[in-house]
């Protein structure tokens, strides 16, 4: 089991580049073999979430050739399988993403049902919802959503919630039923308009995606591309905390500075300072942080995603912050690691209420989930001494070269898989 040991306490300073955005490389992996031609991606994150897609594309007998660490061909021709076990599921629940290209491509689908996560219950049914508008039976048996169409039609449909997965999934069903679709309620992420140009880049017929309306006309079938990911808005806003909560100075590039607009938002609420170029960002932290109030709301709301960054700095800022969770909800599962380390965090339901503290200080800690293990180690990066993060499985899920990146910047962190190089490290930092 690999860990990070953090001797914290320095501001991280300098220039971080961002990897692709991984939630979009996952649904752009699926649609992928959604043509017989062969497809080119680039700008892909080399992280574990990614590597298993493609296993799992693999799997079904799709050719998968790795050009470099970033850049991937896809052939779907030779796909002669349509149901994703159990096993891929388990390890990513964005496999899903399989039931909408291969329920579009080859009229049906079977895809082990995902179970609930670390963040809460994850339901499916607007995805289900969907199918079924479009003409698909969908039924469940022995633990797979087993899904098929004679023929998918076109049709209105409305989402009770906004959920990134279920336009995503019905946008690529859309694209190759016969006639017109409207999603209405849609999602509107950056990484969904990502999916959407890259479908209408394979000869899709997608408008409105970034909207909460997407119209969709069907097309017979789809072609060859060439395509590069979205930046990650998630892993940039990772590092523009690691810059607040350090009172550093970090140029975070290779960003859309919109799509960072909510994270931007709230640094200038709590004092620091955030300069926007063309595809970077700054932040300075240099005065005393000031408390705030967070709600997680879809797009262009506040992410979700970012709740747990937010909540480590905000812990070290003067007075009281309220954040609410209003996506998923079991997303404090950090807080009593936070306690650990002298952060002062009460949840009540699906609310944070954090009183700052002056510092928190280094303790062993385990990472509960993707993001809010990426939040551990900005907090370890903070802290007096030295933090040792535990189950860093799940923070590689996501993040690409983590602790290379952070002492690029100045960070004393290091990867490590026993408590005798734990030692060695301790012995090395004093
Ligand atoms: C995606 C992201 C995840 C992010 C989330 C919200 C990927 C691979 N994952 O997850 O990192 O945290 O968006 O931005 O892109 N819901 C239903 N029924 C459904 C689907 C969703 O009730 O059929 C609810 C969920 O329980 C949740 C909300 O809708 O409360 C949003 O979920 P959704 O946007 O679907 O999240 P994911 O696509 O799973």
């Amino acid at each position: 089991m690999e860990q990070y040991v953090i001797k914290g306490g320095n501001p991280l300073v300098g220039e971080v580049k961002i990897g692709g955005a991984k939630n979009a490389a996952l649904a752009i992996l699926a649609a992928a073999i959604m043509t017989d031609e062969t497809v080119l991606i680039e700008n892909l994150p080399d992280v574990r979430d990614i590597n298993v897609l493609l296993q799992a594309i693999e799997g079904i007998g799709a050719a998968v050739e790795r050009i470099d660490r970033h850049t991937v061909k896809i052939n779907g021709s030779m796909i002669r399988d349509v149901n994703i076990e159990y096993e891929y599921i388990k390890k990513i629940r964005a496999s899903y993403y399989l039931l909408g290209a291969l329920l579009g491509k080859y009229k049906k689908a079977e895809v082990a049902l995902p179970g609930g996560c670390n963040i809460g219950s994850r339901p499916i049914d607007q995805h289900i919802k969907g199918f079924r508008a479009l003409g698909a039976d969908v039924r469940i048996e022995h633990g797979l959503i087993i899904t098929e169409a004679e023929q998918l039609i076109g049709n209105h449909v409305y989402l009770d919630v906004v959920s990134v997965g279920a336009t995503i999934n019905i946008m690529m069903v859309a694209a190759l039923s016969q006639g017109n679709t409207i999603l209405e309620n849609a999602a509107k992420e950056p990484h969904v308009v990502d999916v959407a140009n890259f479908l209408n880049s394979m000869g899709a017929n997608i408008k409105g995606a970034g909207t909460d309306v997407i119209r969709i006309k069907g097309v017979e079938k789809l072609h060859k591309t060439e395509y590069s990911i979205i930046p990650d808005q998630i892993e940039a806003g990772t590092f523009m905390f690691a810059a607040a909560a350090t009172k550093g100075d970090i140029t975070v590039k290779n960003v859309i500075p919109k799509h960072l607009e909510a994270t931007t938002a709230k640094l200038l609420e709590i004092g620091c300072e955030v300069e926007e170029f063309d595809d970077a960002v700054r932040v300075v932290s240099s005065k005393p942080l000031k408390h705030t109030h967070v709600k997680t709301l879809p797009y262009p709301g506040y992410p979700t995603d970012m709740q747990p960054q937010i909540a480590v700095t905000l812990g070290l800022s003067e007075g009281t912050s309220i954040i609410t969770e209003s996506i998923f909800e079991n997303r404090f599962k950090y807080v009593d690691e936070l306690a650990r380390m002298g952060g002062d965090i009460k949840v009540e339901g699906n609310t944070a209420i954090i009183n700052g503290v002056s510092k928190y200080t280094g303790a062993r800690v385990s990472a509960p989930d993707l993001r809010a293990g990426a939040a551990l180690v900005i907090a370890g990066l903070a802290a007096e001494g030295i933090t040792v993060v535990d189950d860093i499985v799940y923070i590689q899920r996501g993040y690409e070269c983590f602790e290379e990146k952070l002492r690029g910047l100045g960070a004393q962190i290091e990867k490590v898989s026993s408590e005798n190089e734990i030692h060695k490290f301790r012995l090395k930092v004093g």
